[in-house]
């Protein structure tokens, strides 16, 4: 369905029409002031520079024919040129009975075909996943339902970083405490030598300390790097050990997603676009964009209109091995070949600004996609401590994301009232949902482009834009739904209008339309985090005004039931596109 300003502008612009205006000034947009008004639209403004007329004099014509459209509760044209409406209870009402019949929860879908490839997740194997990869995860994956909830195709790719410098350092160092093993052996043979069954937390124990040890010591760098060059090259026994570190990885990595609710339908790294490599030099040898400069094979993607250095791409190395611009290419062939998207759209660090740049540009000077698809690079900022600086453990180092969860499920746990659970399990699922609800949310509020504070005390409070107090709302009306022993299924029947409280919650409802065009415009999933607390602030001025429970008149109180209900379905459905799973109790 249409969201309730764009059926409005329908409506304005016919009037403008119809005193001799330009419809196209007829657009209507939701007051800032919902105190005086509902709906306001501007256009009187731009009709006196175009009619050169008195704006006041057009805002008065068109607020005339507007009056008499049943739709209309009050319009008024106020100075300078405002044309100010606020729409009829029945009117507002017969909007929340279209939402509450509307399998997208009046959530307006796309027209045309679009097919997203939301690339997100991006964790290296290998190494433990930290707090940096929580936001792609989280954001990318609020990113992916919001598109799948307004109607367009979304696939979702998790892109391993699984084939770079850190593959061979791994290797490395597994070849200096195990110089045993057969897949070190020169006569390797993949068909009858095995490799050993790693284990993840020994790998996750390597990778830093191998890393380490190439700082220090340029023979075992060396080595590393020769060995990178050998895999990519896909020396037996390397790959096959390699095939045995991503697979253990990937078993962990499936784990800790799973405890987030966020999952992809595609598994895929940057190993997978080694295939599509050879094509990639040849379209880059064939457009003429390649050339060799210090023996590294490069691609000029400056402009003339560049305010600041645009450095080549670095297409590959002396030694034969490709980098992270080259695969991240050649995944766009993939791409392109499997899915055909209309987008591409990257949840990564927006420190990795300059790198898309460079790829984007590069993949339209070769025509790795056409004009109009859309290669987008969706930064986000970083999640702080107290101090401001990136959020780091207590002795200063990386804050590994297993190790956040379980602080969040500990004070989680705390907050929960044990009186209203019958068994500790259920105490402990809810304490899992309620820490996943509140660092979720606590990101997820913060538009992804800016850096935040990560505060538990705060995220975890039942009062202010939090996921506890989001969570907090369902449950109350739960809670009153489970008292009236209403069955929360089939139509709800939304009637009349009785408070103000109602007009505003009915309000706010009609209006979830418009956040979610505006959280998908600008790929932006606070614009739905902030609409389900004005939802459930306004719900909880409701449930405050009225005695729902007790009150006499049937009529009445059935209206009532139908909106608590509708409101209940609306805030799930929000949190749902957030992926934050509610709780019926906490
Ligand atoms: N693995 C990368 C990192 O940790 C992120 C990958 C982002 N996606 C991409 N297509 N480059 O920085």
């Amino acid at each position: 369905m249409k969201t309730i300003t764009a059926i409005l502008t329908g409506i304005v612009s016919e009037a403008f029409e119809k005193c001799g205006y330009d419809a196209k000034l007829g657009n209507v947009i939701v007051s800032d002031r919902l105190d005086l008004c509902q709906f306001q639209c501007n256009g009187a403004f731009q009709g006196a520079k175009l009619y050169r007329k008195a704006p006041i004099i057009i805002a008065k014509e068109v607020a005339q024919v507007l009056s008499e459209n049943p739709v209309f509760a009050k319009v008024e044209a106020v100075n300078p040129a405002f044309i100010n409406m606020t729409v009829t209870d029945e009117y507002l009402s017969s909007v929340c009975a279209e939402i509450a019949e509307d399998e997208f929860c009046g959530i307006p879908q796309v027209e045309e075909e679009t097919t997203v490839v939301i690339d997100y997740g991006g964790p290296n194997v290998a190494k433990p996943l930290h707090i940096g990869h929580l936001r792609s995860a989280v954001i990318g994956e609020a990113l992916k339902r919001l598109a799948r909830s307004c109607g367009m195709k979304v696939i979702g790719d998790v892109h391993l970083g699984d084939w770079g410098m850190p593959m061979g350092l791994v290797i490395a160092e597994l070849m200096e405490r195990n110089p045993d093993w057969a897949c070190f052996k020169e006569d390797f043979d993949p068909a009858k030598d095995e490799v050993p069954t790693l284990d993840v937390n020994e790998l996750n124990e390597i990778y830093p300390f191998a890393s380490a040890k190439s700082k220090q010591d340029e023979a075992f760098k060396d080595k590393a790097h020769t060995i990178t060059a050998q895999l990519q090259a896909r020396k037996p026994g390397y790959y096959s050990l390699w095939k045995e570190i991503i697979r253990a990885s990937v078993e962990d990595l499936k784990k800790s997603y799973e405890k987030l609710s966020v999952d992809f339908d595609y598994w895929y790294g940057e190993s997978d676009a080694d295939d599509y490599i050879p094509k990639l030099l040849k379209i880059l040898e064939d457009k003429g964009l390649m050339y060799e400069s210090d023996g590294a094979m490069i691609v000029d993607v400056a402009q003339e209109t560049d305010k600041a250095p645009m450095p080549p791409v670095l297409i590959k190395k002396t030694d034969g091995s490709v980098l992270y611009d080259t695969t991240d290419l050649a995944t766009i062939i993939q791409r392109e070949e499997d899915f055909k998207p209309s987008d591409i759209w990257y949840v990564v660090d927006k420190r990795q600004a300059l790198h898309f740049e460079q790829c984007f540009r590069c993949s339209k000077l070769a025509g790795l996609v056409g004009e109009d698809t859309s290669l987008e690079h969706l930064g986000f900022g970083t999640m702080n401590g107290s101090d401001g600086k990136p959020y780091k453990t207590r002795d200063g180092g990386v804050m590994q994301l297993s190790m956040l969860l379980d602080t969040a499920y500990n004070a989680a746990y705390e907050r929960i009232n044990k009186e209203n659970f019958t068994s500790e399990e259920e105490i402990s699922q809810t304490a899992q949902k309620l820490a996943i609800a509140s660092i979720k949310f606590g990101d997820l509020i913060n538009h992804r482009s800016k850096d935040y504070i990560f505060d538990l005390d705060k995220f975890l409070s039942a009062e202010g834009k939090t996921g506890a107090y989001l969570l907090y709302m369902v449950t109350r009306i739960s809670s009153v739904l489970r008292k009236l022993e209403v069955c929360d299924e089939g139509k709800i029947e939304i009637g009349k209008i009785y408070t103000d409280a109602e007009r505003e919650l009915m309000l706010g409802i009609a209006l979830t339309g418009e956040a979610f065009s505006h959280a998908i415009a600008e790929r932006a999933p606070n614009y739905i985090c902030e609409n389900a607390y004005q939802l459930a602030v306004s719900f909880s001025k409701f449930y405050h005004d009225n005695h729902i429970v007790s009150e006499e008149d049937e009529e009445k109180k059935t209206a009532w039931i139908n909106l608590l209900r509708l409101v209940k379905k609306m805030i799930v459905k929000h949190l749902d596109v957030l992926a934050i799973e509610p709780v019926e109790r906490m």
